[in-house]
């Protein structure tokens, strides 16, 4: 049997994020408490929980070393936050994507929050200034945004707050790479954090060449899927280049000039997406 460690993690909202996270931490050998404002979702949730390991174990997609129901006892469910946070030494916030929700939630924990702890928040948008600034802890804070669904897809951007302490952000990458996940630092917040910037200028793009008749909704899906999909998949785009040419320098004095005439043409400020009408 793998190693249980005997540390705790503490997820605050068990909706789909809160789920996936407990099921990632107890994979690692955590224990975790599972945290909701609304008693009946934190049953639910552990219902959830409970019949996706043993259908993942029994599709042989199950992570981690223990089996579905060594898995299953690492995890508890809470409504007293109190509790919920006691001996934690990480918690992952999970609560709606609410600038005002998660502030009054971080404000919630503050005076509960150690000196040592880590204090993630999930937020696909929202960087720490922008709901915790006004904690007395707010060193501990840091976004650690996963990518749905995270138990398939590893990716964690980590995104630190101008008065996010160090040992914070080490903490935080270590704790990801220790379950398994692909954890990124940003040194500073940015809208759209880093994979949002790129899909959104991918988006942009295949947005602007539909509008100008360029290339048909399906012709640009299948460029995609097809095309920079298969390549994106197993290599990013600085090893593409790396290897597109006799390294990275060589392939910048083959092909920057084209690149930088086609950079010309791309369409800034971004095309207004219209919304279609049903
Ligand atoms: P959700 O709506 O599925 O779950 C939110 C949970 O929080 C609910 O169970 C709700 O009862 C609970 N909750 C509400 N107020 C609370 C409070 N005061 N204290 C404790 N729990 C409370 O939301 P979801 O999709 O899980 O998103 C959570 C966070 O993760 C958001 O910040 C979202 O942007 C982020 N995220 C979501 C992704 C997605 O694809 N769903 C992907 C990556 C990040």
């Amino acid at each position: 049997m793998a190693e249980i460690v005997s540390e705790k993690v503490a997820i605050i909202g068990s909706g789909v994020i809160g789920q996936y996270w407990a099921m990632i931490f107890a994979s690692g050998g955590y224990h975790v408490s599972l945290y909701d404002i609304d008693q009946s979702q934190v049953s639910r949730s552990l219902t959830a929980v409970k019949e996706r390991l043993e259908r993942y174990e029994q599709q042989g997609c199950l992570r981690g070393q223990t089996s579905a129901a060594e898995q299953v006892v690492l995890i508890s469910g809470h409504t007293n936050l109190t509790e919920c946070l006691k001996d934690a030494i990480y918690v992952q916030e999970c609560v709606p994507e609410v600038a005002e929700l998660k502030t009054k939630v971080f404000e919630q924990m503050d005076e509960m929050l150690s000196d040592s702890i880590v204090a993630a928040s999930s937020s696909s948008c929202l960087g720490p200034s922008m709901f915790a600034g006004g904690m007395k802890n707010r060193d501990r804070v840091v976004v650690a945004h996963p990518v749905n669904p995270p138990y398939f897809i590893p990716l964690v951007e980590i995104v630190p707050g101008p008065w996010t302490a160090p040992d914070v952000i080490q903490k935080t990458q270590s704790i990801m790479r220790k379950v398994g996940q692909s954890p990124v630092t940003l040194k500073s917040e940015v809208p759209g954090f880093a994979l949002n910037r790129i899909q959104y200028s991918i988006i942009n793009e295949c947005w602007n060449m539909f509008k100008e008749g360029i290339l048909s909704a399906e012709d640009i899906d299948v460029v995609m899927r097809d095309g920079l999909g298969p390549r994106y998949a197993f290599i990013g785009p600085l090893e593409t280049m790396h290897l597109n040419a006799d390294g990275i320098v060589d392939y910048c004095k083959r092909y920057a000039d084209g690149a930088y005439k086609v950079g010309q043409t791309l369409t800034i400020p971004p095309v207004q997406y219209d919304v279609p009408t049903a």
